[in-house]
């Protein structure tokens, strides 16, 4: 399958400033979804360190079983291979990690504030720009793994978003006025995985954890989280050692959340 001119998979390999995230790079012309694909490569015993990008997705899938719009041409779909030795729980955590990598990434590209939303969501101006899928995988001989994915929306103009998202999706070309060479951004993208990444297997959560709060304006505000059929309002007081939520209800009292099946909206 020809692969996107303008990401390059021995270029991206070549110029990568990074240890580990980036040995190996496999970049494909459409996809399903690219974190389905690193899935099956972890399963075939890939060594870490795999980056899978894709010009485009059939099937980009997003948190909750929604949908991660990926026409060509326009955004990045990168998926990383992980083997963190650590057990599920720690899934959030590196969700929290990708998204520190990625605020500092788009940074580099805009002088837009950019914020973290609890727990996946990057944002300018309070419109999406970027989306981590992270995802725990077992599978049944006892391997364990993870793969995390991360969607950019780059080079779109408000029209190649459908409809219903153009209230609430933005792109870097939408907030600079001008496009981002894709190549760029992922070398960028994974020095920053690769950098927070290595500063998690040797000094543990606390450091992502910090930056993550750095990058937010979520504290202090009011929220309403959906756990399946419960929705439960309170003011979002910060993270715990863990990475998860906290809440203070109504009622005052504080409640923990973990990223797993939970939506939050910031309701004022
Ligand atoms: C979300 O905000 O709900 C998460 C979106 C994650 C999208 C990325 S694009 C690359 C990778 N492959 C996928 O199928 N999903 C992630």
């Amino acid at each position: 399958m020809p692969e996107p001119k303008d990401l390059d998979a021995e270029k991206i390999k070549n110029n990568r400033k990074t240890v580990l995230i980036g040995s190996e790079v496999l970049v494909f012309d459409a996809v399903d979804s690219t974190n389905t694909l690193a899935k099956k490569y972890l399963q075939q015993k890939v060594q870490e360190g795999l980056v899978v990008i894709a010009d485009s997705q059939t099937q980009g899938r997003g948190r909750l079983g929604r949908s991660w719009h990926s026409l060509p041409g326009m955004g990045l779909y990168l998926s990383a291979v992980l083997k963190p030795r650590v057990a599920p729980e720690h899934l959030s955590q590196l969700t929290l990690l990708a998204g520190v990598a990625a605020v500092l990434t788009v940074n580099e590209f805009t002088s837009q504030k950019v914020r973290l939303k609890w727990p996946n969501d990057i944002l300018i101006n309070g419109k999406k720009l970027a989306g981590i899928l992270c995802e725990y995988c077992v599978f049944d001989n006892g391997d364990t793994g993870v793969i995390l994915g991360i969607g950019i929306n780059v080079n779109h103009t408000a029209s190649d978003f459908p409809e219903e998202l153009r209230t609430t999706a933005t792109s870097l070309l939408l907030e600079t006025g001008h496009r981002i060479d894709r190549l760029t951004l992922t070398l960028s993208l994974l020095e920053h995985l690769d950098q927070q990444y290595q500063a998690y297997l040797l000094g543990g959560e606390q450091g992502v954890i910090r930056q993550w709060a750095e990058h937010t304006d979520m504290f202090g505000k009011k929220v309403r989280i959906t756990r399946g059929r419960e929705s439960i309002t309170g003011t979002a007081t910060g993270l715990d050692s863990w990475g998860n939520l906290l809440l203070r209800t109504e009622t005052g009292e504080e409640m923990a959340f973990d990223s797993g099946e939970v939506s939050l909206d910031l309701s004022g």
